[in-house]
């Protein structure tokens, strides 16, 4: 079993040198603890279960079952990246699911925030029970859970959302290899298992996804805005230098429309708001003073490569008085 509490004495992981010696560690304690028996793992592409999962491959191979639900709220690439990155690179047990029509038919008409969020989480629950339901002779459950989850559902911030919701016919035991971690220790690990970069140094991104970011009830054209928006606005501060500096920034499309002109014709369509910010804790936030010059020509894309928009906006709030999502 996995040590259930962080030891004062446990030295923080920066080094890749212990990022090995942890990594040697957690393998012989997974094969200690797993046998010959098959794990299961919701893989989701972010950091931490893309590290849970490359522990696993690599303690006990074949024997862990990834399963990837697509709901269709991921951002621009992430899918195939989950795909090329642990079935093709990796030779891991992948099991990809679309469920972007059931998620967005779920989703369709429902503008209440709290609404989407229950039906995106309950519905995730259902897709992946379905998934594991047809699987023989599976144990174990493994989890990014990481230290700062136990710290928090101790404390009573937040349910730790990783444990439990499954349906009470589907008991697992528990394998959670990163469970004594902090953030920062997972991505050193993340990268000494050889995880690409923008994997293993990713801004957060919510469990809902894009579906906190297209505001009010979903529609499947507003949604591939934020999608081709999102992706503009990572590759320009990409290529500006700013990503992995800037703690977090994505774009939103709310429910309305207002007039424009494109091509000497009036439109109405949709805006597009950036959102840049930078903060320790996500308790506060300040906003990135993004140059002038980077917001104009993410705007020139943006109007011009991504159907339905005509106009851009800047998020000035800091937080408070602004969330960091608009939801
Ligand atoms: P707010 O909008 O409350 O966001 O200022 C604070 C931070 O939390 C992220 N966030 C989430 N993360 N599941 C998550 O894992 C969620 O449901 C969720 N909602 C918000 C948000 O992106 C920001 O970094």
């Amino acid at each position: 079993m996995p040590v259930l509490v962080r030891p004062d004495s446990m030295e923080r992981i920066t080094t890749p040198a212990l990022a090995e010696k942890f990594i040697a560690e957690q393998i012989a304690d997974i094969r200690a603890q797993v046998g010959d028996k098959k794990v299961l793992l919701a893989l989701s592409g972010g950091v931490d279960s893309s590290v849970v999962a490359a522990l696993l491959i690599k303690a006990i191979g074949k024997q862990l079952v990834c399963v990837h639900v697509n709901h269709g709220l991921l951002r621009k690439g992430e899918p195939e990246q989950v795909i090329r990155v642990f079935k093709d690179e990796m030779d891991a047990n992948l099991i990809y699911v679309d469920a972007v029509d059931r998620f967005l038919d779920k989703l369709a008409g429902v503008s209440d925030p709290e609404t989407k969020r229950k039906i995106i989480g309950g519905e995730f629950i259902e897709v992946f029970a379905e998934e594991a339901r047809k699987l023989e002779d599976v144990t174990f459950l493994a989890q990014g859970t990481i230290w700062p989850d136990i710290l928090e559902s101790e404390a009573g911030i937040k349910a730790h959302h990783n444990a439990g919701g499954l349906p009470e016919d589907l008991k697992f035991e528990l394998v959670e290899p990163v469970r004594i971690l902090f953030k920062d220790e997972v991505r050193v690990v993340g990268k000494a298992l050889g995880l690409p970069d923008n994997m293993v140094f990713r801004q957060p991104f919510p469990g809902p996804g894009l579906g906190v970011r297209c505001l009010g009830a979903i529609t499947r054209d507003r949604l591939e805005a934020v999608r081709e928006s999102d992706a503009i606005l990572r590759e320009e501060f990409a290529n500006a230098g700013l990503a992995g500096k800037v703690w977090q920034y994505f774009t939103i499309v709310p429910d309305f429309k207002s007039v424009g002109i494109k091509d000497g014709k009036r439109v109405d369509e949709w805006p597009v708001i950036l959102r840049a910010v930078n903060t320790r804790d996500a308790m506060t936030a300040t906003v990135e003073d993004v140059p002038f010059a980077l917001l104009q020509k993410i705007t020139d894309r943006i109007t011009h490569e991504v159907k339905g928009v005509n106009r851009v906006l800047y998020d000035l709030t800091p937080k408070p008085t602004g969330t960091i999502e608009w939801e």
